[in-house]
């Protein structure tokens, strides 16, 4: 049948469709989007997964406030960035204290007149079957796990409204998708963190504020070297890459989700466990 359009026509139309099914570019990002200058408040940056996170952020040119408890080995981290070309300062804050920490918070951000990216990092564990576990056991993970990350959360969201940009990245757990026998207080705390994130994406999306999940699987660090060798073991038979993770395995998938390039990823948990839990 003969066709309505000319050849020309055909060739006008066809590039306006190709032009309908070009990504969008991407949302205005608001004020400054020089990210060399971007504020990164990184919780439990003393060691193990938070350490890598705060160093790989300020490698990717971030300015790394980190926070923990224990000053002096929070010293070391802001040393080690600051040799290799970074930027840092250190905050020393216990997290069970959930209104110290969004003071922190406040205080960074006015000293800093941003803040950029949060990473509610730090978390602890004391493990052991429902039937034995007390009420401080459980109250106490909650309280560093969880009420921290919203108390964090909540206090940075009124900064990274004014910036109309914001990453919030708080580290979860595969035990608080799965649960796991002897962590009804962690898998609870790391549940809950999965359905605050959730709801700060659905919340703050539409101003250029992401919030995701990372749920580390086994990752090699201060918390699970005290697993007995067999423990790991019987783990590793689970895992199809065969091993533990490592610190920068998280790292890795936080430069990525705090970055640009995942400004269309919000309300995501981002599983980071080898296959374990596929
Ligand atoms: P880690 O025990 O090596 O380090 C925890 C960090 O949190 C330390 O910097 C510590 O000082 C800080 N912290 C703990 N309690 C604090 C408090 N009250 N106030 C301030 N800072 C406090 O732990 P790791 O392995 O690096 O874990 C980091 C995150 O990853 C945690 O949220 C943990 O639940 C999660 N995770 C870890 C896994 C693993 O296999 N290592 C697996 C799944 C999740």
């Amino acid at each position: 049948m003969e066709s309505e359009y000319s050849d020309g026509e055909r060739t006008r139309r066809g590039s306006e469709v190709a032009d309908t099914l070009k990504p969008c570019a991407p949302a205005p990002r608001g004020k400054d989007p020089d990210i060399e200058r971007r504020v990164a408040i990184v919780t439990g940056a003393s060691r193990g997964i938070g350490k890598a996170i705060a160093l790989r952020l300020a490698r990717d040119g971030r300015h790394v406030v980190a926070v923990a408890r224990n000053a002096g080995a929070l010293a070391d981290v802001v040393a080690a960035i600051t040799a290799a070309g970074g930027s840092a300062e250190a905050r020393a804050c216990d997290l069970a204290d959930a209104a110290a920490f969004a003071q922190l918070v406040e205080d960074v951000a006015s000293a800093h007149g941003r803040l950029d990216i949060l990473v509610n990092n730090a978390g602890i564990t004391r493990d052991g079957l429902i039937l034995r576990m007390s009420d401080e056991d459980f109250d106490t993970v909650l309280s560093v796990n969880l009420r921290s990350c919203f108390a964090g959360c909540r206090a940075a969201s009124r900064h990274m409204l004014r910036g109309k940009w914001g990453r919030i990245v708080n580290v979860g757990s595969v035990s608080g998708i799965s649960g796991n026998a002897g962590q009804a207080n962690y898998a609870a705390a790391k549940a809950g963190v999965i359905g605050l994130t959730k709801t700060i994406a659905q919340e703050l999306g539409s101003k250029g504020i992401t919030a995701n999940v990372i749920a580390p699987g086994f990752i090699s660090t201060d918390m699970t070297d005290g697993l007995p060798q067999i423990v790991k073991d019987k783990a590793i038979e689970h895992i199809p890459v065969r091993r533990f993770g490592t610190p920068d395995d998280i790292a890795s998938a936080c430069a990525y989700i705090s970055s640009d390039e995942a400004s269309y990823v919000t309300g995501h948990v981002l599983v980071v466990d080898g296959g374990m839990t596929m």
